[in-house]
């Protein structure tokens, strides 16, 4: 399986801040926010990673990213010359994708679970069709709302419905089997101009192959697209780093416990950290690093 950051967009509801700046490298407390979101792939398992953005941005998450080496990792980059939707992605990254399943994630979706990498490791290895994970919202008018059979089969899919048939909000991290490439490839723009996501899915659930896997109440699901959402997710990153003293969406962290590098390679990026900064980040990973 291969995964997909998109990580473009307009961002205009966070304006001035994303003026200049792409909305998914602004922090979410001690990390750019594409870490939260990477490293949600890397749990899943998954070692090649194409990140889609706008062009004027592609160089900034290169010289963040690099080539993904260093968490022994292959990363690659894509543009998306303007916001042509979510589905767009998978005919940006058709190449990419070549036969492969792929994991598609939002840049500004945030995910903490204690199930989380036992629930992605399990739903990669059983996908067949189409793989959503849902997430009981208060406020279901405001995202894509799905109802489900007692098997996990979703029965019917909606855009921001007036009148949600229930709360389970889809998130932005959806598992797909190959063909959803060529079947993004035809889709038809919106009325909006672009490729909507839940146009493709709902062609899975018309197929009678799509699930959805309720993320549960034990987990935490935030996008980031507002000032107080961007603010919340922060606030929740730091209660569980002063609290718990675990950094949520350390990628070198999380290259170590899935075994992309070993613990001589953590040392050395811990090192480096410590060398350049005192943010703490570096002998974090020293630390994790020694106790391996
Ligand atoms: P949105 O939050 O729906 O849109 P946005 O980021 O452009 O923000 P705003 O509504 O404030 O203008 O997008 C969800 C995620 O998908 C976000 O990470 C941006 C990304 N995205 C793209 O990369 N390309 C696209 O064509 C679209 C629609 C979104």
């Amino acid at each position: 399986m291969r995964g997909i950051i998109l990580a473009g967009g307009a961002g205009s509801r966070l304006l001035p801040v994303t003026t200049v700046s792409s909305k998914q490298l602004l922090p979410v407390y001690d990390k750019p926010m594409i870490y939260y979101p990477l490293s949600v792939l890397m749990l899943a398992g998954i070692r090649e990673i194409l990140v889609i953005s706008n062009p004027e941005h592609l160089e900034s998450y290169r010289l963040l990213l690099g080539d993904g080496g260093q968490l022994g990792m292959d990363v690659s980059y894509a543009a998306q010359d303007r916001p042509r939707g979510l589905a767009d992605a998978l005919r940006v990254g058709r190449e990419f994708i070549g036969d492969e399943q792929v994991a598609l994630i939002l840049g500004d979706n945030i995910f903490y679970g204690h199930a989380l990498t036992e629930i992605l490791g399990r739903e990669r290895a059983r996908l067949d069709g189409c793989t959503l994970f849902g997430y009981q919202v208060s406020d279901p008018e405001r995202y894509g709302v799905a109802t489900v059979d007692g098997a996990g089969r979703i029965t019917s899919l909606e855009e921001k419905p007036a009148r949600p048939r229930s709360n389970l909000a889809v998130t932005g991290l959806y598992f797909y089997d190959n063909e959803a490439a060529d079947l993004a490839a035809g889709l038809k723009p919106s009325a909006r101009g672009e490729l909507e996501i839940t146009d493709l899915n709902r062609i899975f659930v018309e197929r009678d192959r799509a699930r959805l896997i309720d993320l549960g109440r034990g987990s935490a699901w935030f996008d980031t697209g507002t000032h107080d959402s961007l603010m919340d997710a922060g606030l929740f990153v730091q209660i569980l780093a002063k609290r718990q003293g675990i950094r949520l969406a350390c990628v070198e962290e999380v290259a170590f416990r899935m075994g992309f590098i070993d613990a001589g390679q953590l040392a050395v990026l811990g090192k480096a950290f410590a060398a350049s900064s005192a943010s703490g980040y570096g002998t974090y990973l020293q630390d994790l690093a020694a106790r391996a």
